[in-house]
């Protein structure tokens, strides 16, 4: 039975964070644990960047973007030996039991601290939604929406001036963001790694379209299938002759408020996170599967392929162009 225990968020920060530390402490408090908070992920950790609060701590907080807790990448810990000092660091401190919010890389850390004898409970909080375990992870559905206002905006202009644009956005290597932004947008074309694009084809298309009614093309990239996105509608300019633009959405779409899906999927995952822990659960994170929540052990959840996206090929194939 775990008595005391810490929260804190790793990697890429996603909206909803905030929702999950909330609910990860309050859910703990009302369970009778005394909780802490361990700034900027592991990092923070193996320096003993710690706190211990109470409720009070995450008032105001359920509908603040990024994580109060701050972030980090701590690619040294992998090494034992600041793994044996983060778990010195926990044990000066009487800590026991560790939820950690963060993606795979996050994970990874808490499966090491579980075999070094921390109770680790993992929760999926990045907008790439990246994570085999669970259909949605925190911060997914609010970058979904930050794209969509961007791509609503630059749909105006790139009809004004009767141009192409390419819009690129994060995902790391999971084309979630793009696949959904694409259809939600009905875009041209989208181009991620579920739905890769020949050169040629791609140029023989926005020729085809510009040929039509239509006075723009839009098109949605995943990061990371091109090298320069700038360089690529360079090329695609010489070869259609179609006045093309880039746009890397970059950032923005980490930032803001998260949505209401988010804030709810977030304290849901919070709360299951200290039942899983009062349970005597370790090295498993939680996610949600057909909207039920659901316990899987990490080192399944790192190994397992991800649903594939069969249906949303094809809904792109006969409602997109
Ligand atoms: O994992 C979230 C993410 O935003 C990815 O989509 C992106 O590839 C990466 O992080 C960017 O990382 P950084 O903020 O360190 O540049």
């Amino acid at each position: 039975m775990v008595h005391k225990v810490a929260v804190l968020t790793s990697g890429g920060d996603a909206p909803g964070m905030n929702a999950c530390v909330r609910a990860v402490v309050r859910a703990g408090l009302k369970s009778g644990l005394e909780m802490y908070v361990i700034y900027e992920g592991y990092r923070g950790l193996v320096n003993g960047d710690i706190e211990k609060v109470d409720r009070y701590f995450v008032s105001d907080t359920i509908n603040r973007g990024g994580t109060i807790l701050h972030s980090a990448r701590l690619k040294e810990f992998k090494e034992p030996l600041v793994q044996k000092k983060a778990v010195a660091v926990l044990k000066e401190y009487g800590i026991d039991g560790l939820v950690v919010i963060g993606g795979d890389g996050t994970y990874r850390g808490a499966q090491d601290l579980a075999k070094l004898g921390i109770n680790t409970i993992g929760i999926p909080g990045t907008i790439d939604n990246d994570v085999a375990s669970t259909d949605y992870t925190i911060g997914y559905d609010t970058a979904l929406n930050t794209i969509c206002e961007c791509v609503d905006k630059i749909r105006d202009t790139t009809t004004s001036h009767q141009r192409c644009t390419f819009i690129e956005v994060m995902g790391n290597h999971c084309g979630d963001l793009a696949m959904n932004s694409g259809i939600a947008e009905g875009v041209e074309m989208i181009i991620s790694p579920d739905h890769p694009l020949e050169k040629q084809y791609i140029f023989d298309k926005l020729i085809e379209f510009s040929a039509g009614k239509k006075r723009h093309s839009l098109v949605i990239v995943s990061e990371k299938m091109y090298d320069n996105i700038f360089e690529f509608v360079k090329e695609v300019q010489e070869n259609t002759g179609i006045e093309t633009r880039a746009q890397v959405l970059g950032h923005i779409q980490r930032g803001g408020s998260p949505s209401a899906f988010d804030r709810i999927l977030a304290t849901r995952f919070g709360v299951e996170a200290i039942k899983a822990l009062l349970n005597g659960e370790t090295s498993v994170c939680i996610g949600i599967k057909c909207n039920k929540l659901v316990h899987t052990p990490i080192a399944d959840a790192l190994t397992m392929k991800r649903d594939t996206h069969d249906e949303l090929l094809e809904v792109i194939k006969l409602a997109n162009r």
